[in-house]
């Protein structure tokens, strides 16, 4: 049996980290295990120019730990006044990565998301020309659709559309919770890809809703059917290099999360290699986390994978999880998957 995993240094391409006590309480988590993260822009207020991405960059790069190696890379929140010619000069400059498309009302902070994507086509236009990628939260939000079937309609009546129109547009489906999604991008050539995140491949809706509500397993997309989480584990392990992490790790306040109407989210930094190393075991696929983790994103990204790498070691007694993080405002609790995980970084 695997002992010793050693890995390329990883990538997160969906990370929140927030701002003031709270990048500073999660910023370190981040830096231990991964290179870079594609830092997700739902601040309050957004992060919608060039300028506000390089400062918040900046404030970053402040909670980073000294001797971390770790980069954030940008995104902009795409809004239907965003200027193409700002958001061109911001990748041109290498300020931004890529720009994320939340519909408004989809989740946490994307009131000034998009609300008709017809509106954005000049700058999705811009964005197909300079080769700019498209994040995409995936999920409709007309109330009279039910929130299980949101990601499934947004793949028919709005992604596929914009894609039809737009086909050179590089687009990476946000955290894939479906079966449907995983055979969108499968079978979507090489202009789409997906990430998945740690917390899908581990629950469904049984596990928030069944023998009591766990409002720390509330997330947005929220978790689905058990077929539809056993169709990402199957595209995680698969090896197809349009399916890479983006751990969508979003951590709020205890007090958020447990609340009348709590917060969605789930805060995964400090665990997930250990979690996906016990993932890709079961599959008896550990020959391709390293793909999942550290290569097809880069891929799809055109940036050379990271130097360096990290050890992950099998024990014999399951590993505990992480403890909660204690922060200026209060707690915030790491994600426990309920099953045994084996390993641990070294
Ligand atoms: O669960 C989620 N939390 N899904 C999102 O799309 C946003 C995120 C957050 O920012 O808290
Ligand atoms: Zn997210």
């Amino acid at each position: 049996m695997t002992r010793r995993l050693t890995l390329t240094r990883p990538d997160d391409w969906h990370l929140h980290l927030r701002d003031g006590s709270m990048l500073d309480a999660v910023t370190p988590d981040s830096a231990a295990d991964f290179g870079r993260a594609l830092i997700m822009p739902n601040l309050v207020p957004p992060v919608v120019t060039g300028a506000h991405a390089a400062s918040y960059r900046e404030r970053i790069l402040a909670a980073v730990p000294a001797g971390a190696d770790f980069t954030p890379l940008m995104t902009l929140y795409l809004t239907e006044t965003t200027e193409a010619g700002d958001l061109v000069a911001a990748a041109r400059d290498g300020i931004i990565t890529a720009v994320k498309l939340y519909p408004a009302g989809a989740t946490t902070n994307s009131a000034s998301g998009v609300r008709d994507v017809s509106a954005v086509m000049p700058v999705l236009e811009a964005m197909a020309d300079a080769g700019i990628p498209l994040c995409v939260h995936g999920e409709v939000t007309d109330p009279e659709i039910d929130i299980f079937d949101r990601e499934a309609v947004f793949i028919e009546h709005v992604l596929d559309p914009l894609r039809k129109d737009l086909p050179e547009l590089r687009v990476v489906m946000e955290h894939v919770t479906t079966a449907d999604g995983i055979d969108y991008v499968r079978d979507g050539g090489a202009n789409i890809a997906a990430t998945l995140t740690t917390h899908h491949l581990f629950i469904n809706r049984n596990h928030i809703l069944a023998g009591g509500i766990r409002p720390h397993y509330y997330c947005l997309p929220v978790a689905k059917r058990e077929s539809h989480r056993r169709a990402l584990v199957a595209a995680a392990t698969s090896g197809d290099p349009s399916f890479f992490l983006g751990t969508d790790s979003a951590p709020h306040l205890d007090a958020a999360k447990l609340s009348e109407c709590g917060c969605a989210g789930i805060y995964t930094a400090p665990n997930t290699l250990p979690c996906l190393a016990q993932i890709f075991e079961e599959a008896d696929a550990l020959d391709r986390l390293d793909g999942f983790v550290a290569r097809h994103g880069a891929t799809f990204y055109g940036v050379a994978p990271n130097n360096g790498t990290v050890t992950l070691v099998r024990e014999d007694a399951p590993q505990p999880v992480p403890q909660n993080r204690a922060t200026e405002e209060g707690m915030l609790t790491v994600f426990d998957p309920m099953v045994p995980i084996h390993w641990r970084v070294a």
